[in-house]
């Protein structure tokens, strides 16, 4: 039994770890950039450790150079999730990735992945909207002008904002100017806690950031007390089992904390993170989830459900992937 067909929302997807390594080889081909380096002998991405995954993503990155990228690149990202069922979803942006931070430049990138997500909702029946990331390993001043960007572009497409990059750099309240300037302009607020930092990292998050929900988080286990008060808050966790597997932050599938997280009273969530660079796809997880802890369609159906409920777009938007869900 596969779960390829049923319909699901994804929370927590890096619009640029979601390009296919073809499209990017493509790309570097057609401007002549050598990244040859970062692709394996099958053409797949090429890292030895999050740290190197990180370093490789940028490079991949530097073939994307213009709004015209962005927009082909949310084409070809949105085919694949909606190959996958997926009927609605939510993607991390970069100001930094998309004109440096200047915002008239962030506009006209923003414009382009818009026209692809109109696109897409039309002729794939998939719903985009996007999360704007400061990435924490630039710094509390680069994430104040990701905020900046976020603020004066929130609206229909853009309803978050969030942190992402290297967890171990800095500590959370570093980053709250920015957190607090994108809460000011009605953005929801996510955050990267937990993926490799410890309780006390995710304990600081919550405590720094508010956030309303919380990037993988999975290492909230390590302390009970924790658990139990993020499952008290309704903080939900965006959790990247596969993600998760590939890179090492837990040795395999069976030690994977989501079930007991859910247990445990946790609203828990599935995602890819970066499905092709983690060799996974929401069917994928969805497979592995009911193979691993024998979570049967009701489970699997309450995490998207779950995903719904904390998804940040509009009351309409909901309504309407209530009914694709609904629809099976
Ligand atoms: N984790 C943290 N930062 C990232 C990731 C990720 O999986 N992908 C792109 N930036
Ligand atoms: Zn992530």
């Amino acid at each position: 039994m596969s779960y390829r067909a049923m319909p699901k929302v994804e929370l927590h997807l890096h619009l640029e770890g979601g390009a296919p390594p073809a499209f990017i080889r493509g790309l570097a081909k057609e401007k002549n950039i050598d990244i040859s380096g970062i692709f394996d002998e099958q053409g797949g991405y090429l890292y030895r450790d999050f740290e190197h995954f990180l370093q490789v993503y940028e490079a991949a990155c530097t073939t994307l150079t213009g709004p015209e990228e962005f927009r082909r690149l949310t084409l070809a990202v949105l085919e694949e999730s909606a190959a996958h069922g997926v009927v609605y979803s939510e993607t991390f942006v970069s100001p930094d990735f998309c004109g440096g931070g200047d915002v008239g430049a962030w506009r006209e990138y923003l414009a382009a992945m818009v026209e692809a997500a109109d696109e897409a909702e039309r002729t794939m029946g998939i719903t985009l909207k996007g999360i704007v990331t400061c990435i924490r390993h630039m710094g509390p001043e680069q994430a104040k002008t990701a905020a900046k960007c976020a603020a004066e572009t929130k609206g229909d497409f853009i309803v978050g904002y969030g942190m992402a990059g290297a967890e171990m750099v800095g500590r959370p309240g570093d980053f709250a100017y920015s957190f607090d300037m994108a809460r000011e302009a009605g953005l929801r607020i996510t955050c990267h806690a937990g993926e490799w930092g410890g309780p006390d990292m995710v304990a600081d998050t919550i405590r720094d950031l508010a956030p309303e929900r919380i990037g993988h988080g999975i290492n909230a286990i390590k302390d009970l007390a924790l658990v139990d008060q993020i499952a008290e808050q309704g903080i939900v966790l965006e959790v990247c089992p596969g993600s998760n597997v590939f890179l090492n932050a837990v040795p395999s599938w069976e030690a994977h904390p989501i079930a007991k997280l859910r247990d445990r009273g946790v609203k828990v969530t599935v995602s890819t993170d970066d499905p092709p660079f983690f060799h996974t796809t929401m069917t994928d997880e969805f497979d592995m989830l009911a193979r691993t802890f024998g979570w049967e369609e009701e489970v699997l159906s309450e995490l998207n459900q779950t995903a719904l409920d904390a998804a940040f777009c509009d009351d309409k938007t909901k309504e309407a992937v209530a009914k694709r869900l609904a629809a099976g």
